[in-house]
């Protein structure tokens, strides 16, 4: 199990947006739980539903308020991931798979798409957004 936590480097320098960003970072650490045996992974995965879809919102308005002339890039990016995790939950739906195993195959990719996301994607609007 491999466990995931916010650093300082990850801050876009806009405090609604860290505090959101150390949000799912929590939610995606709970899959660390669920491997162990802690832990329903529906549960989690249903939370980290909702709560990236409202990020995902906020960070939208605040790119279409700043006029951020890479929003439709960053959108798709956005779009491209509840994809990914509403096939996650169908495969979840699917049945007769180990939950622990699934978590961890989850709980990595999650891992890194979202540090890629942040340190990368996110990190573009940094300055530029008026936070
Ligand atoms: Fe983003």
């Amino acid at each position: 199990m491999s466990t995931f936590q916010w650093q300082d480097s990850y801050s876009v320098g806009i405090d609604a947006i860290d505090a959101q960003h150390k949000i799912l970072i929590d939610l995606i650490d709970n899959l660390g739980k669920v491997e162990s045996g802690n832990g329903d992974l529906r549960d989690v995965m249903d939370k980290l539903d909702w709560y990236v879809r409202k990020h995902f919102s906020l960070e939208e308005s605040m790119m279409r308020d700043g006029n951020y002339p890479d929003l439709e890039a960053h959108m798709a990016e956005h779009r491209d991931f509840e994809k990914w995790l509403a096939s996650a939950q169908s495969h979840m739906a699917t049945g007769g798979l180990d939950m622990g195993i699934l978590a961890n195959t989850i709980n990595d990719h999650l891992q890194e798409w979202l540090q890629h996301h942040i340190l990368v994607v996110d990190m573009n609007y940094k300055g530029k957004l008026g936070g």
